[in-house]
């Protein structure tokens, strides 16, 4: 396995809109971001990924985009991105950009071209099928709800739109397309970025026949995500783009692929196909989902976890390679979902750092993580921002769910959870504006802020400064094998690294249970360093009572 620069990173994925005001319209700008490079610095982490700062009419945050070349008004000018690029080097850090290049927003001069007529030389550039038996050309429905397909009067056919109607699908079948998302792409690179982290990349390639998905019981629309998910000629299109901007560049590329398997995975991020880095994977994301999907609530259970972590650090083994993230701009806090926000908030963030930052891979962590931000209840609907949380309440209360149940989901799985303004302090609006935030503040900035984290010595945010460090020492953690412990076990996460003569033992307890943690092996070692702990420790890890909510890890060297 090669050496890069990219397995050995640690990366800090900033939500700009989130993150910190400069101006006092509520909204995160990207001198906000210049402001606080020094915090980011002293985390450790060595890459920040960007989400989308270009020209956009915000449908969906930045995630439909009007213009790739140009800097979206609230968040500041060309110049004000050239100053971050300048000082995010300056700190010896790298910034990637976040890449939207399934579907544009509506308000795109391509589509506006070609939703003009049949025969404008744009009209190729998105996927247009006529109407079947006066329906939509399928039955699949939009990843926000609804149809995946928008009327357009004026030429009588449909556009494939697998988010908002005003996202509308491009259609990379054309070469056209291709060859102008490359060149935009190249553009950015000249500029200096350090790579790209690249949105629903797995969803490019488009059937060439369009059919139906399965309906369920009840829906109007199915899924067509068999169809269009890891699609015929998705191998192609990336090692094209690797070859004809990519490979010119020492870059680090990372694609979101919902629905990716550890098979096609390999696939992905084999050094030898020359296509990505890494991917990032969900179906860790989806273990706490019921049968009806994200919104139908079921608690994780450890050993679902637990086989399906060890399941991809398998997998990606020797070859390609892996991404970790327990959060991002998609999903609620982690804190909040998988250990204790209330009296355990401190410790089971500290016990959830530890498990993903041992692991081989590649760590992100989203703003707010460090710190132990927690998700958000707000009382009204009014408050939610989200399309896809206003889209699914309006559906799901359609259907006839009560509000209350209704609430519980948005509650529990909402992507505002994470998307509430970065508590950077005790003042008002926790320190992000002095204006009237776009998403309120999560009330508990009081408690929760990087300021009060700062100061205290033995905070989370402290601890990830030290997981980042020991990464940094410690090759086994970047490149050691890794190999679970106790399978079964319902409240304990434990797992081995070895490399050459060393080996690592991680423990965690994702309960607040007391449990008895019992070394499945006969260790023979020299010497034993306790890395990190939640809790002060001893150094026996033959047989121990774990505290609620405990982490541990130890060096052993032979
Ligand atoms: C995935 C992004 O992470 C999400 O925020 C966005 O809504 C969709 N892709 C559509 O771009």
């Amino acid at each position: 396995m090669s050496k890069t620069w990219w397995k050995e990173s640690v990366v800090y994925q900033i939500y700009p809109r989130s993150f910190m005001d400069s101006n006092g319209d509520g909204i995160g700008d990207l001198q906000g971001i210049i402001s606080k490079l020094h915090y980011l610095k002293s985390l450790g982490i060595d890459v920040i990924w960007l989400s989308p700062v270009y020209k956009s009419p915000n449908d969906d945050n930045g995630y439909d985009i009007s213009d790739y070349q140009q800097i979206m008004d609230e968040f500041g000018t060309m110049a004000d991105w050239e100053k971050l690029l300048e000082e995010v080097h300056n700190h010896g850090m790298k910034l990637i950009m976040d890449l939207v290049v399934n579907h544009t927003s509506d308000e795109h001069q391509w589509f506006i071209e070609s939703k003009k007529a049949k025969d404008n030389q744009y009209r190729d550039y998105y996927i247009w099928r006529p109407g079947k038996n006066g329906k939509e050309p399928t039955n699949w429905y939009s990843n926000f709800g609804g149809s995946a397909w928008q009327y357009d009067e004026a030429s009588d056919e449909y556009y494939l739109h697998l988010f908002s109607k005003k996202q509308p699908d491009l259609n990379w079948q054309n070469p056209q397309v291709r060859s102008d998302i490359y060149k935009m792409m190249t553009w950015w690179l000249e500029k200096g970025i350090d790579g790209f982290r690249m949105d629903v990349i797995n969803f490019i390639s488009k059937p060439e026949i369009f059919e139906d998905g399965e309906l369920k019981q009840g829906k109007q629309y199915a899924s067509g995500s068999k169809y269009y998910r890891n699609g015929p000629h998705i191998h192609e299109y990336l090692q094209e783009m690797n070859k004809t901007v990519l490979t010119k560049y020492d870059v680090m590329t990372v694609g979101e692929m919902p629905g990716v398997t550890p098979e096609l995975a390999r696939l992905y991020t084999d050094e030898a196909r020359n296509e990505l880095n890494m991917v990032f994977q969900f179906e860790h994301m989806g273990l706490d989902n019921g049968p009806n999907g994200k919104w139908d609530l079921k608690p994780l259970y450890l050993p679902d976890l637990k086989e399906n972590l060890t399941k991809w650090q398998q997998a990606l083994d020797t070859t390609g390679w892996n991404s970790l993230y327990f959060n991002n701009h998609d999903q609620p806090r982690s804190v909040s979902r998988f250990g204790n926000d209330k009296e355990y908030r401190e410790k089971s963030a500290k016990m959830l750092a530890t498990v993903l930052h041992m692991m081989k891979g590649t760590p992100f962590i989203y703003q707010g993580e460090e710190i132990g931000m927690t998700n958000i209840q707000f009382d009204s609907l009014d408050d939610y921002r989200d399309i896809e949380t206003l889209n699914i309440y309006h559906e799901l209360s359609e259907e006839g769910l009560p509000h209350e149940e209704i609430m519980e989901s948005i509650y529990a799985k909402s992507r505002d959870n994470s998307r509430t303004p970065m508590q950077w302090d005790s003042s008002e609006n926790a320190g992000f504006t002095t204006g009237t935030p776009w998403l309120k503040v999560n009330p508990n900035y009081l408690e929760i802020n990087a300021e009060t984290e700062i100061k205290h010595s033995d905070s989370i945010f402290h601890y990830y400064r030290k997981l980042i460090q020991l990464r940094k020492n410690h090759d086994i953690i970047v490149y050691g094998d890794y190999e679970l412990l106790l399978r079964d076990h319902p409240e304990i996460f434990a797992y081995k690294r070895t490399l050459n003569n060393d080996t690592l033992i991680v423990i965690c307890n994702f309960s607040n249970q007391e449990p008895i943690f019992e070394l499945p092996l006969d260790l023979t070692f020299h010497s034993i360093e306790l890395l990190i702990s939640n809790y002060p420790t001893d150094n026996n890890i033959q047989t121990t009572q774990l505290k609620p909510y405990e982490a541990k890890a130890f060096l052993l060297k032979s």
